[in-house]
């Protein structure tokens, strides 16, 4: 089986957010099951293209048309292999680049007004590509929006490929909310396909990239249970109800899993003190050396409540603006990290500024100090509006620092609430999106921190979950194969 990745960002090369850490450790599980080959496209983004590191090298290039406009297509190629692990099959990932400077020689990923443009380009240029190379997938995997138009140019534009015939698409959605919106002309100025499409492509008189996928693909799916029923309801879906709803049939919720290679306490160079589930002395070494360093009390009595976060609303930063003087004056350490909405930003440097033995506010983007909270942290705050799964969540729990989640979407089937009583559970949740429910589950999450005993406990528990690839993977292979019986 030849699984293809079509996606707008993939770790190492090029990562945004939690769809770039899902294509970066996706296809090398899934590159490792029995007979099983994986390819993954991306755009050749400057920061790639510029990054003397990278071993990249030329593969071809060629014209492609766009509607009306003939395109200079480059493509390149790396190859990515894993570590060799004791066991198994070492993981292979051959990576693809769409070059095109006009496109995606720009400082940014995303936010431009041609966003739709570049993009269709992109989906197009992965078709046309396959024309030119000696590949042939049997499934064609898109990612979010950003691919969204590629099944409609399967479909209406490369029907007559031979080797493109039998292939099957896949498309998942990893954020219900950014949709790939057109004015109407873009069906044919920019697709360049013919009317009979446009009524497929439409949603609310726009041309709608997502609609389009979630119609054509031949499986839809979402990145948690939770989440593929919640956007059948108008709250998480943003217009896409009903499409969603008329689409169910097809449709699988299988939750992300992590690098745990990667994310490994014990092996963690990043990390100030490394440690494991059956002796955490450095966790509570990596707790002081970190207070010290951000300037907080250095105090083992006192709870680390981390936030690692893009600081934009659905991450649920309004509750904690509503309760943010009673969050800074607890008996806690809230530590932010984060970049986002000025408002936000401001939000936080002002209550550390104010309440600098209580909260600390790093606005920026570091991942070796977002390695060091999570390793020094005990608690990890993730109070999201919506959450389509949640990666960090996984993350903290790997380094031992106990959730205190909202229930919404992949949070709801990877944190179980905490009961104190029988010990079972792995974290501090809230049901109704509400400030003080919140902060009820910090509060209770702090008066549990006391209990050293259980709270070790716990920590083991979580830290020795498998939030692996391994049973994700098999579920998205089973998937694959279904559309071929
Ligand atoms: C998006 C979602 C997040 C999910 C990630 C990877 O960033 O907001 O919940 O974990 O995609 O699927």
């Amino acid at each position: 089986m030849k699984i293809l990745f079509a996606a707008s960002e993939g770790a190492p090369f090029i990562k945004s957010g939690g769809l770039g850490d899902v294509l970066g450790s996706l296809p090398p599980a899934l590159s490792k099951l029995p007979d099983t080959e994986a390819i993954v496209f991306v755009p050749y983004y400057s920061k790639i293209k510029n990054n003397p590191e990278l071993n990249i090298e030329y593969v071809t290039s060629f014209y492609m048309p766009l509607a009306w406009r003939n395109s200079y297509v480059g493509l390149f190629k790396a190859e990515v292999k894993g570590k060799a692990a004791g066991r198994g099959k070492r993981s292979k990932v051959t990576w693809y680049f769409i070059d095109n400077d006009d496109y995606f020689a720009r400082d940014s990923l995303y936010g431009y007004p041609d966003d739709g443009e570049r993009f269709a380009f992109f989906s197009k240029a992965i078709l046309e590509s396959l024309v030119h190379l000696d590949i042939e997938p049997d499934v064609i995997h898109c990612n979010d929006w950003q691919t969204g138009f590629l099944p409609l140019f399967l479909k209406a534009l490369y029907g007559d490929v031979e080797k493109l015939k039998k292939v099957r698409t896949v498309f998942t959605i990893h954020n219900i909310e950014y949709q790939g919106k057109a004015d109407a002309d873009f069906l044919s100025e920019v697709l360049g396909v013919d009317e009979r499409w446009r009524n497929v492509c439409t949603q609310d008189g726009m041309i709608n990239a997502m609609k389009t996928a979630i119609v054509l693909c031949d499986r839809l799916s979402t990145v948690s249970r939770t989440y593929a029923s919640e956007i059948q309801y108008a709250y998480f879906a943003h217009g896409l109800e009903s499409i969603i709803s008329e689409n169910k049939y097809k449709t699988l919720g299988i939750v992300n899993g992590i690098d745990t290679a990667l994310y490994n306490p014990e092996k963690d160079n990043t990390i100030d003190f490394k440690f494991k589930a059956t002796d955490l002395s450095g966790k509570a070494k990596c707790k002081a050396a970190l207070q010290k360093d951000l300037g907080l009390p250095v105090r083992d009595d006192v709870p680390i409540v981390a936030m690692i976060t893009r600081l934009v609303k659905h991450k649920g930063l309004e509750l904690v603006e509503w309760v943010a003087d009673n969050l800074a004056n607890m008996d806690i350490q809230l530590v932010v990290i984060g970049t986002g909405d000025e408002h936000y930003e401001e939000m936080f440097k002002f209550l550390s500024y104010v309440h600098p033995e209580t909260v600390c506010a790093k606005i920026l983007f570091d991942p070796v100090l977002a390695n060091r909270l999570y390793a020094a942290s005990d608690f990890f705050l993730m109070p999201s509006k919506s959450e389509p799964c949640g990666l960090s969540q996984l993350i903290a729990m790997r380094y031992g620092s106990v959730p205190i989640v909202r229930e919404t979407g992949g949070l709801v089937d990877t944190v179980e609430p905490y009961n104190i009583e029988t010990g079972e559970g792995r974290g501090f949740t809230f049901k109704v999106f509400n400030a003080h429910d919140m902060l009820g589950a910090v509060e209770r999450a702090s008066e549990f921190f006391k209990d050293k005993k259980s709270l070790d406990s716990l920590r083991k528990k979580i830290m020795k979950l498998d939030t692996s690839w391994k049973e994700s993977a098999q579920k998205y292979m089973d998937m694959y194969q279904g559309m071929f019986e």
